[in-house]
């Protein structure tokens, strides 16, 4: 384990108040990449200032899109991003590196696929571990070539392919990011490109598209674009990150006397099934949509402490909707009576780190018994936990396990120390100054 571990003590008193989370990470990267694909400049605000979002910006600057995105007194980043257009992007002199992002990764593959230049995608330790072939093998269906062809890891070189073909595909996996990469390449492919999943994943790809001039359907489990089109520049504001909130919801539920508001934060339903899970769980939690930001719901989440909490069983339909949350989600239902199954989860085995494996090792150092059984993961609660003196929590350098675990010391009896907590910085670098301020 690292040895730059973080000392995280308990909070001082119950939250209570309003606060705004930073922009929504899905949305930041979708608002950078669209607006590097289109003709003409896009005015984006809201945008997540985090290194995964920073890596796409980086990454449709090497390959010429102008970036002017400043950073707001309220840390978010606002300008404009001038797009490559129909003159494409340029060749690059050097390699993409990713970092962390997955995102940034594997939508890059689609927005790559039209155009006829090479170029290499790389990553950081974690991201080169990760699967790739799940995008690589649609896009190979349309017209590219990637090297090594065969290849599931990064680096992988790509080289689009300038009469790139319609196709519809049925994924094998509920994946928004594989979904994604082959809607990006569809707007440049004559024709109808259709993607079906299995369960529906976040969709919104198929939500801002239209907004930049693209004909695209957004169904339950199919999503389709008409090609080719050109994409024309847009205007756009990022609402809050409900995955940043779930973090600060938890800790309002755990934190005896807390009331908080959490506002202008996406209420996409493919976003907020964390909502609906500790509602099913007893929870005092409820959200109330306020506008539309395009066709994006957003609007306020209210969560007050609750005493009682209950198991619950979350169905493998239901998984993709709380994706990156079962890590916090598995936090609440050590702290909740009886039994709670999240059902589905292998592809959990994929993220930043194998996150079946951090969180159950992480409860069973609090105590708690959670093991994985088929594809599934259970967590067996105590609601009367009290955490032994001095322990200290492997991140495994994963920016969603290490907020977990900080819950365990801000809503806990004792201290905890947290390894590489510095990782948060991938998408909620002020997580902990922001919980401080709702103390009251
Ligand atoms: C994301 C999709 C999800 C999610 C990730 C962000 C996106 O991954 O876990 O944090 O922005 O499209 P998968 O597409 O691999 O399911």
């Amino acid at each position: 384990m690292s040895n730059d571990a973080k000392m995280i003590e308990p909070l001082s008193g119950a939250l209570t108040g309003e606060i705004k989370v930073p922009g929504d990470k899905s949305i930041s990267h979708r608002a950078v990449l669209l607006s590097a694909m289109a003709e003409g400049t896009s005015h984006l605000s809201g945008v997540l200032d985090s290194e995964d979002v920073r890596s796409s910006i980086s990454a449709v600057t090497q390959l010429g899109a102008k970036v002017d995105l400043k950073k707001c007194t309220d840390g978010s980043l606002e300008g404009t991003v001038t797009g490559w257009g129909q003159a494409g992007p340029v060749q690059p002199e050097s390699s993409i590196d990713c970092g962390n992002s997955g995102t940034t990764a594997r939508l890059l593959m689609g927005v790559l696929a039209p155009w006829p230049i090479e170029v290499t995608l790389t990553g950081d330790d974690s991201l080169r571990q990760r699967p790739m072939r799940r995008n690589t093998a649609p896009l190979m269906k349309m017209g590219v070539q990637f090297k090594p062809a065969e290849a599931d890891r990064l680096p992988i070189t790509e080289t689009g392919c300038s009469d790139i073909r319609a196709i519809t595909y049925d994924a094998p996996m509920a994946s928004a990011q594989l979904k994604t990469a082959v809607l990006l390449a569809g707007v440049y492919a004559d024709g109808t490109t259709t993607l079906n999943e299995p369960a529906p994943s976040r969709n919104h790809t198929e939500l801002m598209l239209p907004e930049y001039g693209v004909p695209t359907t957004a169904g339950t489990r199919v999503a389709k674009v008409e090609g080719p089109t050109v994409m024309h520049a847009s205007d756009l504001k990022v609402p809050g990150d409900p995955s940043s909130a779930a973090f600060l919801c938890a800790a309002a539920l755990l934190k005896r006397g807390s009331d908080v508001v959490v506002r202008d934060v996406s209420l996409n339903s493919a976003r907020i099934g964390f909502v609906r899970t500790l509602e099913r769980m007893g929870a005092n939690i409820s959200e109330h949509i306020e506008g539309y930001e395009g066709k994006e719901p957003y609007g306020t989440i209210h969560v007050k402490f609750t005493d009682a909490l209950r198991g619950c069983e979350i169905p493998s339909q239901h998984f993709a909707s709380i994706l990156d949350e079962v890590p916090v989600l598995a936090f609440v239902a050590a702290h909740a009576r009886g039994v709670t199954v999240f059902r589905g989860v292998s592809e959990l085995h994929n993220k930043e780190t194998d996150r079946v494996k951090a969180i159950i090792d992480g409860l069973e150092l609090m105590g708690i018994d959670a093991w994985e059984e088929a594809e599934n993961l259970l967590v067996e609660g105590n609601p009367n936990l009290q955490l032994p003196c001095g322990l200290v929590f492997n991140s495994y350098g994963d920016h969603r396990i290490a907020m977990t675990w900080a819950l365990a010391g801000l809503c806990g009896n004792t201290p905890v120390q947290v390894s590489d907590f510095d990782c948060i910085a991938v998408s909620y670098p002020n997580f902990i100054k922001n919980i401080q301020k709702l103390v009251s």
